[in-house]
Parts: structure tokens; sequence; C-alpha cells
């Protein structure tokens, strides 16, 4: 599937929009429309509904090593800057980045070299070595070639790139170290550093910028939390911040919940809501976006169990994903190696999709499930621990000191039937909204042939959801505007908008109102036609097998529910 396709059906039928477009947009902000905005309620309704109220609380599902209870909450956005701190998003929530000297573009340093493999001037500079594969073609170079390039093509697409500023002295340390080192493998990668390389003697090979070719600064450390202040004064007492993911809300009220409800453990809480991250490159369409939502669920435990607790959340949280329909080798769970892991985690482990927009063969996340030790509850009772220090110890200031504080209250969990006391493990399962819309909206982008009016076989768009997440579930129409068929119809339509979100149309020919809700995703349209004023009954078209079933008005409400429901409702 193309993502232009997606991206370009996403505005036209009201998916999704760039947040602000009358004003030229603003990058990593986006605004779903409304069938967007139905879509994202449906995935995370399915998850609240999965993971919170629908989860039995006194039998142990399969694979759970016991029954558990789940709960949930709702924290704010801003809290207090003393979450962060502990927390180590204060100090440690960085990305490196770089800037272009020339065009002044920010680039996430870990996505230069896959920004590049795209960019339009590298595309074309590739095309003249035809060099076909970005990392393992080997180029043979001309400097003639280069020249006419540089003259042509990259005045305009790569105006920053060395080669193009000062082709003679560029191209002369190519020549010199091809002479120098006649078995030297020229990727082209390689190639590209060579051609936005001025000063060789002085910087070393350069890395170009993905936009201009100009070369990037060295990378430096940039904080992701977007910052605010609360109260009139605007000054560093008052600094506050934008949460940059919901979990610290559940640790922090950790107490809380132990107090206010009768809940054992092993439980757990779930919280969905906006975090916001000052991504240095968003990009992807919502997939690395500025603003956007998380499903989190901190799990605690019995340490002695944990590693089993986070097998079975691991296991339960993919199944999840199939279960919607994202099915197929384009799902992944890819497990952390053992020296990937903080030394206090027994597991992680990452939900990933091959999004149609990464390169064949990648994957991009969907959700992690770490397990987290007892790293954030002890952070939030003792102060910042250091996360390399083994067994975990409180981090220090340069005056010996504790580095920030911690709130001082117990967040220890006392066993009331064995009288330990212990600090809960957590297993977090931690997934995010926007990126499972959007993969939910890859998987269902179908084209396929379908027969139009008058029955010639015609390319058909069809997103074809999972019911459950399908923004409107049935459409109601008469088959033409007279003879009392719309009034049998809006009926038809009123009574089904007690249980469901359902659409009347009854405007242009029926085969494009079919199709227009093909583009939707609506599994089912149920149409009231001449048959309908003798025999009462309607026809029910099924969006992905195009089978139409005559049923009888009065069983419609019950067919529909039925049929949603088989297909998991
Ligand atoms: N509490 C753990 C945590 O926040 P994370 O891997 O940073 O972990 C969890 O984020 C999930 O949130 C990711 O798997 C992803 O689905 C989503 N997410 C993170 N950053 C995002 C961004 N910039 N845009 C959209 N979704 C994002």
């Amino acid at each position: 599937m193309e993502m232009e396709k997606l991206v370009s059906l996403c505005r036209r039928r009201g998916f999704l929009f760039q947040s602000s477009e009358i004003y030229g947009g603003l990058n990593g902000f986006w605004d779903y429309g409304p069938l967007g905005v139905e879509l994202k309620r449906n995935v995370k309704e399915a998850w609240w509904r999965d993971m919170v109220t629908g989860h039995d609380d006194l039998d142990a599902p399969a694979g759970a090593p016991s029954a558990y209870e789940m709960t949930g909450l709702d924290c704010t956005i801003i809290m207090h800057p003393q979450v962060w701190k502990c927390s180590g998003h204060y100090d440690l929530f960085h990305d490196f980045m770089q800037t272009c000297r020339h065009c002044k573009k920010l680039f996430r340093s870990d996505h230069v070299w896959d920004m590049l493999k795209d960019a339009p001037w590298v595309l074309s500079f590739a095309e003249v070595f035809s060099a076909a594969d970005f990392d393992n073609s080997q180029v043979v170079f001309s400097s003639p070639e280069a020249l006419r390039w540089a003259q042509k093509k990259g005045k305009k697409l790569a105006p920053g790139l060395a080669l193009v500023r000062n082709p003679s002295v560029t191209i002369s340390w190519l020549a010199q170290d091809l002479a120098n080192m006649p078995d030297m493998d020229l990727s082209l990668p390689t190639l590209m550093q060579y051609v936005a390389t001025e000063q060789k003697a002085a910087t070393g090979l350069q890395t170009p910028c993905p936009n201009c070719g100009g070369d990037l600064t060295e990378p430096r450390e940039f904080n992701l939390m977007f910052e605010t202040y609360t109260g009139a004064v605007r000054d560093e007492e008052n600094k506050t911040f934008l949460r940059p993911e919901t979990a610290q809300g559940i640790f922090v009220n950790f107490k809380n919940v132990l107090d206010s409800t009768r809940i054992k453990i092993p439980f757990g809480v779930a919280q969905m809501g906006k975090s916001f991250r000052n991504e240095i490159t968003p990009r992807n369409f919502t997939f690395r976006s500025r603003e956007f939502e998380q499903m989190e669920i901190e799990f605690f435990c019995h340490p002695d169990l944990s590693r089993e607790w986070y097998e079975y959340w691991r296991d339960r949280r993919m199944k999840w994903y199939v279960d919607l329909g994202l099915a197929g080798d384009r799902l992944q769970l890819r497990e952390h190696p053992p020296e990937e892991l903080s030394h206090y985690s027994t597991g992680t482990s990452d939900i990933e999709y091959a999004f149609p927009f990464l390169q064949p063969g990648t994957f991009g996340e969907l959700e992690g499930i770490a397990h987290r030790g007892d790293f954030d509850l002890r952070s939030h009772m003792e102060g910042k621990l250091d996360e390399k220090s083994d067994p975990l110890q409180l981090e220090l200031g340069d005056d010996g000191k504790p580095k920030y504080k911690g709130s001082g209250r117990d967040l220890t969990y006392r066993d009331d039937a064995s009288g330990q006391k212990y600090t809960p493990h957590v297993i977090e399962p931690s997934a995010g909204a926007d990126r499972a819309t959007l993969a939910f909206l890859c998987e269902a982008y179908t084209e396929d042939e379908a027969p139009d009016d008058k029955g010639k076989m015609k390319t058909r768009t069809v997103m074809k959801f999972h019911p459950r997440l399908a923004p409107i579930k049935a459409a109601v129409f008469p088959l033409v505007k007279k003879d009392g068929m719309p009034e049998i119809a809006k009926d038809i339509y009123r009574e089904l908008k007690k249980d469901f979100n359902v659409f009347y149309d009854e405007k242009g020919a029926v085969g494009r109102r079919y199709r227009r809700q093909d583009e939707a995703g609506t599994p089912f349209c149920i149409t009231v036609d001449g048959e309908t004023l003798t025999d009462n009954t309607v026809t029910i078209r099924d969006r992905d097998s195009l089978e139409q079933r005559r049923v009888k008005i009065d069983d419609v409400p019950a067919e529909i529910a039925r049929r949603l429901a088989n297909d998991g409702l």
C-alpha cells in the first residue's frame, strides 16, 4: 500500500487533518476529523473495555499466574515538577540533535541516515551512480558525472552540499583517498560523506543534511519536555512541565489507590490521556507527533512473580492487536536481548508494526511492555535513583546529598495474609493510541474490484476496519427519494441510532453511496427498495463480501447487533 494514498484518503474523508492547516499547519500536531475522532475513540474504548471494565477480577485469565484486579485513573497533565526530577525525565529525557549549518534545520541524530535514504537530493545523486540499494551498493565514482550533477540538479536539490558549493576542493579529497587506498569500498553512505566535506583535514568526513546537503553540527543534548509556568510569575520557581508520559501519574497515586479501595496485589492501574514531547523530527504522519495519547497500565505484583506477570502481559497485549485485526506478518513481537535491558529488569519487549512508510523489512513500535522492578516506586519514595547503580542507590549531587529528594511517603505494600511488607514490582504495558489508530488505518486500507451501478467491475477503495473499530457501524439508504422509502429508512435509522453510530444518506446514486461508506469503513449498508413496500424487508449489504441479504425490518436491529457481536463487538 502506498502511504500517499492513505494520507490523501484520510484528508479527503475526514480521518486526519494537519493541525492549524489554514495557517500553514504546525509540524508534529494532528487533528482527528469527523471519521477519525470516532475511530480513535473506538480504539481507546476497546482498550479500556478489554483491559479495565470488561476484565474479570475473579478468575485467572489464560496464561496469568492468578486472578488479578484492574482499575483506572485520570491524572492531570501538569504535575509537581519534583515528579519529573525523581522519575529521571528532568535529567535523562534527552535526544541528541544536530543543526544544519546551512539551512538551520534541526534533526534527531539517530534519524539522520534514515532521512537521507529518502531525501530527494540523495535519490537523484544515487541515480547518477546507479546505486539502487543505499546501504549495500558499491559505487564507481566519476568526477565528471558528479560535477555535471552538482551544476544541474544539485544546485536546486542540495544547495548546501559541499560538492555544489565548492566542487573542485570536495572532489579532490575523494580522488586523493581513492588513489591512496585503491581497495577502498566506496559505498553510497561513504560517498555522501565525501561530497558533504569541504575541509576533510580539519573536520573529518561530514554527515550531510537530509534537507539541503549542508554539514551538520556535532550532536547536542535536547530535553524533550515542553515547559510552561503555573501562576502569574514566569520564573524558575514556577516552571512546570507538560507530562511526557501518563505513567508517572499512576506511580504517584499508588498509595491513594490502595487507601481508597480494597484492592490487593496483584493489580493493575490503567490511564489514558495526552502526553507531550517536543520531538526534534516529528514525522511519518501521526507516528511521531509532539502531542499524542498514551494508553498505559502499571501492574503491581510480588517481586517473586514478576517474570511470570511480564510474560502474561507481553502475550496478552500482543493478542489484543491480533484480535482487532492486525494479524499477519506486519505485526511482530520483539523481545529485547538481555544486553539491552536495565540491570533491574527481567524483560522488555516491543509490539511492532511494519508501517508502509518504513523501509521494507523494518518495523515501528506500537507498544512497549517492560518489567521495571521497583525502580519507580522507590524513586518517588526515596529520591531519584541512579539507574546504573547495582543494587539501585540514590543518585547524589556534588554536595554528597541526594540529587533530587523523593516524597518521603511510604509506597511499600503490606500483605495482610502473610504479614510480608515489600515494594511491589511493576510491569508496564505502554501503548500509543495514535500509533495504534494509524496501524489500524494502514491495515484497513484495501483496493479491490467491485461492480459499479452499471455492473461494470471497477477498482474500489475500502477500509476493512474490525467492526468494533469502524467509525460508523451501519448506513441506511432509501433506494430513491419517493414512494415513502425515505420515511421507512428514517424510522430504521432512528431505531438503530439508539444503540449504534449509524448514518442516513439519500443523496445520489445508491452505488455511489455504497462507495462512500466503503471508504469510511462502514461494515453494513441497509437499503429500503421497491420490495420493502410489499414485504417489509430490506437488504443488508456486507462491506467485505458484498453479499446482500433480505431481512425483515423488525429484525434489523437484532441482526446488526448479532453481526457486530459475531465480529467481536
Ligand atoms: N511510560 C513508558 C513510555 O512512555 P515510550 O516507549 O516512550 O514509553 C510508549 O512510549 C508508547 O507511546 C510508544 O510505544 C508509542 O506508541 C507512544 N509514543 C511515544 N512517543 C510518541 C510520539 N512522539 N508520537 C506518537 N506516539 C508516541
